[in-house]
């Protein structure tokens, strides 16, 4: 199967069952770090009303740079996993302060941040700067094991997982794909039971062609 069929189908899918959620209206980096950093370990529900909290009191990056970590904790309390607020402060002071108040233009470059790793950095390169690069989150790697029967354990195969999504970008719409496809594996490629009946992939699918789409991703014992 050519992969402009999969990715096709997965963005005609996003642009009928899509979420309406702010971080889609805005190519501002600030906005959508700040949205993929506290979605990391956070569902987009509960993420929500943080987001808003955010941008409502630190509206752009030198705002966040400014505050003191303590008023900075202090937003995120209930969210969890505090050394992302830390980072998210201490990687504001670092862009206002040796960068201009600009977030790095490119995804090697946004790597060196603190807190920012391969797929925040994918993330903001691809949806702020459309450029090609992949994000494999935990979605992104389910709807791929199921596709294409993959029995490798992501946390051995991270490189293949990558490369088969990588091959899969359009380079004309990278940022709405990677959106299509976190968003495919969230509401259509379910973590249980997915309703493969109305999956417009399913001719493709070769874990549902075998009837085999509950046992991936594989998760092989630690
Ligand atoms: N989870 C992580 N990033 C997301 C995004 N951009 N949209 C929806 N859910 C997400
Ligand atoms: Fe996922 Fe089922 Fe669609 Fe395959 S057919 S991509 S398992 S929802």
């Amino acid at each position: 199967v050519e992969p402009s069929e999969i990715s096709a189908g997965i963005l005609q899918w996003y642009e009928k069952f899509k979420r309406d959620l702010p971080w889609r209206k805005t190519t501002d980096p600030y906005k959508i770090w700040l949205s993929e950093i506290i979605l990391q370990q956070t569902r987009v529900n509960q993420g929500l009303p943080y987001y808003h909290k955010f941008t409502e009191l630190f509206p752009d990056i030198y705002a966040l740079s400014a505050a003191s970590e303590k008023e900075v904790l202090k937003a995120w309390e209930g969210l969890g996993y505090y050394s992302r607020a830390r980072n998210l402060h201490q990687c504001a002071k670092i862009i206002c302060e040796k960068h201009g108040g600009f977030f790095p233009n490119s995804y090697q470059k946004l790597l060196d941040l603190p807190g920012i790793g391969p797929y925040t950095a994918a993330a903001i390169a691809s949806f702020c700067y459309n450029e090609p690069v992949a994000v494999v989150d935990g979605n992104v790697f389910r709807v791929l094991a199921r596709l294409y029967a993959i029995d490798a354990d992501i946390r051995v195969s991270q490189k293949l997982f990558r490369e088969i999504a990588q091959q899969l970008i359009p380079h004309d719409t990278p940022g709405t794909f990677n959106q299509a496809i976190m968003e495919f594996g969230a509401l259509q490629c379910t973590p249980q039971s997915p309703d493969c009946g109305s999956c417009p992939l399913q001719v493709h699918c070769l874990a549902r062609k075998a009837g085999k789409q509950d046992r991936y991703p594989v998760k092989s014992p630690a």
